[in-house]
């Protein structure tokens, strides 16, 4: 099947590495709108907009199914954009319940601790967040901590740069890391950074990012199997095979550029190595 992946930039890209994971078969497609990233800042009426375009656009590629891999344009246009088009739209959803859950199975010490959800600020403030909260969070353990330059860094590809670190050092002043259990990425950008968050956490803190249950939730829709059903993490995928099989579009526009071709493989060698970062 023909499957369009849809973000504002380069996070979007963790969502299809995960993809190539657990459904290799299919053929994919991946549209980065990079003349509006960071989507963090705007208004939702820019973001409907700009999700509308980007989506429409891979409609008529002939896709069977989108994938919208932002969590900002999930919380501001999924319902919209379900309404608008026919086909299967699979959308992003912070892992918060499978944090809590895990932090209930855990051990009696890590039942106290909490779960910290890092996002961008729309995602915060935007309804669907506090609804998905309010279902799962029964005993008030989850705090929220906005995350508004991050987008940028990853863009910029600052994975490891001094100012990237001084920002999250910055982010997490405030708060006492050492009661966080679970840390959840609500922001696919921030998959670029999990080896910089492990320094501000105790060692069994442990990272969430909604892409497995994303692709999950895909293959449920279009009847797929995915192949590592066991979640094996250990198995590699070579960035050269991911950027030669897919169709790359930034804003509207093919991406043919050998430059680019290989920004985008450097970001999959990343995010290969970030996956099994737990
Ligand atoms: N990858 C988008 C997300 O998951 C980033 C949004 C942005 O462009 O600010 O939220």
């Amino acid at each position: 099947m023909k499957i369009g992946l849809y973000d504002s930039g380069i996070g979007g890209l963790s969502v299809l590495q995960e993809a190539y994971h657990l459904l290799p078969d299919e053929e994919y497609i991946f549209y980065a709108d990079t003349d509006h990233v960071p989507y963090g800042l705007k208004t939702s009426e820019e973001i409907l907009q700009y999700a509308g375009e980007s989506v429409g656009f891979l409609i008529e590629k002939g896709v069977d199914a989108v994938v919208i891999a932002c969590n900002t344009a999930t919380s501001v246009a999924v319902k919209p954009l379900r309404e608008r088009f026919e086909l299967p739209i699979i959308s992003m959803e912070p892992a918060v319940k499978p944090a809590v859950e895990y932090l209930d199975a855990a051990s009696e010490e890590s039942e106290d601790k909490r779960v910290l959800v890092i996002a961008t600020p729309v995602t915060l403030r935007e309804e669907k967040l506090r609804r998905l909260i309010e279902r799962v969070d029964v005993r008030h353990r989850v705090d929220l901590l906005p995350m508004p330059r991050l987008v940028e860094f990853a863009e910029k590809e600052q994975f490891g740069s001094e100012e990237t670190k001084a920002y999250l050092k910055e982010r997490f002043a405030g708060l006492n890391t050492e009661k966080y259990g679970a840390l959840v990425l609500g922001c696919t950008h921030f998959n670029y950074f999990k080896d910089m968050y492990k320094s501000f956490f105790p060692e069994n803190t442990r990272i969430f990012d909604g892409n497995e249950g994303t692709i999950r939730q895909l293959a449920r829709r279009l009847s797929l199997s995915p192949v590592n059903n066991d979640g094996d993490m250990m198995e590699h995928i070579e960035a050269d095979d991911i950027v030669k099989r897919t169709e790359y579009y930034t804003s509207g526009r093919r991406v043919d550029n050998p430059e680019v071709l290989e920004h985008f493989r450097r970001l999959h060698v990343r995010l290969e190595d970030m996956r099994c970062l737990r």
